[in-house]
């Protein structure tokens, strides 16, 4: 992913990013998928904000550098082989001038599959993620996509909020770690398999370990969905990350209609995760994925 900020003086804002979108989509290919997200800097006017956008807070423990944070748009390139991605991201850039970019980070996904539905990869902690999204296209949809009603502005349903976190691993303290404690820290095997025994795509019972003997009260599944009936309404899409010198981890990203009772709720509850002491979020931000077409072009002022 790149995010660009648009150069000063450099035309009105409208124009500039009719000129940004066209161009993203037309990297899009064989073998290439795109995305674009809108910081709130884009945004001048109040009234027409997607109405939870705001630049993403430092929560605690963050360690946020202003060099890989925030940003005006997010463009995300997604194929199969990472030449291909830059040679789309270099094009991209030499084709829209109005604008600069602010930071980049590229990602990877060891083991990508699909399997019942859901998206899976492996990451640098050997765990596999993915088995908690929804597997139908409908629910996917019902988590992550603003409606109407909402209280967000007509042009936004539709659209989704996505949040990207750069969080660095600390894989050679987790490394020294058995198998079991770090399953415990997670709260599943390795390989997605409940610690109490239920299988991987079916509910853990929680209720019948209230003490947390067999899934620990802070292990990462059990403070991330606490309730099981009640799964939050966002949906996980990360990249592992690799820039040498062990600085490895996970690009996040998930998605959701509602900023609050997605992620940040999720985020607030995770704090006292048995996890946090091998992670430090460094960058990342918020942003507002648009609906499919170019209408919401003119809906903004
Ligand atoms: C970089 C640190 C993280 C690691 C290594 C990690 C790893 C995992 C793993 C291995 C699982 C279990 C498999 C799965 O359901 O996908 C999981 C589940 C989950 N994680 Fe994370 N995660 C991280 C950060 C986060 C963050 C920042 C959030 C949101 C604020 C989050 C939210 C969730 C949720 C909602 C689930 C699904 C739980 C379920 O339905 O059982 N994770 N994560």
């Amino acid at each position: 992913m790149v995010v660009l900020d648009r150069v000063p003086g450099g035309g009105g804002s409208r124009g500039a990013l009719r000129e940004l979108v066209s161009s993203v989509r037309a990297l899009e290919g064989p073998g290439l998928a795109v995305g674009v997200g809108l910081g709130v800097s884009v945004f001048r006017a109040a009234a027409n904000r997607p109405r939870q956008l705001v630049d993403m807070p430092s929560f605690p423990g963050d360690l946020l550098d202003p060099a890989q944070s925030h940003g005006d748009v997010l463009v995300q390139v997604a194929g199969e082989r990472a030449a291909d991605v830059r040679a789309a991201v270099e094009r991209l850039l030499s084709a829209v001038p109005g604008w600069r970019e602010r930071w980049r980070i590229e990602g990877f996904r060891a083991e990508n599959r699909e399997e019942d539905g859901r998206g899976l990869a492996r990451n640098p902690f050997h765990f596999t993620e993915g088995f908690g999204n929804p597997a139908s296209d409908r629910e996917t949809a019902d988590r992550a996509l603003v409606r109407a009603g909402q209280g967000e502005p007509d042009w936004a349903v539709g659209g989704s909020y996505q949040v990207v976190r750069i969080i660095r691993f600390a894989t050679a303290l987790w490394d020294k770690d058995s198998i079991p404690e770090q399953e415990r820290i997670i709260g599943r095997r390795r390989d997605g398999r409940w610690l109490d025994g239920a299988p991987t795509d079916e509910e853990p019972n929680f209720a019948a370990d209230p003490k947390g003997r067999l899934t620990p009260l802070d292990s990462h599944v059990r403070l991330a969905v606490p309730d099981r009936r009640e799964p939050p309404p966002l949906v996980r899409r990360s990249y592992s990350y690799d820039r040498g010198d062990g600085d490895t981890g996970l690009v996040f990203s998930c998605f959701q209609r509602d900023l609050a009772r997605g992620f940040e709720a999720v985020q607030k509850r995770l704090a006292g995760e048995a996890m946090a002491k091998y992670l430090l979020t460094t960058g990342g931000g918020y942003y507002f994925v648009p609906p499919a077409g170019d209408n919401w072009i003119d809906a903004l002022r």
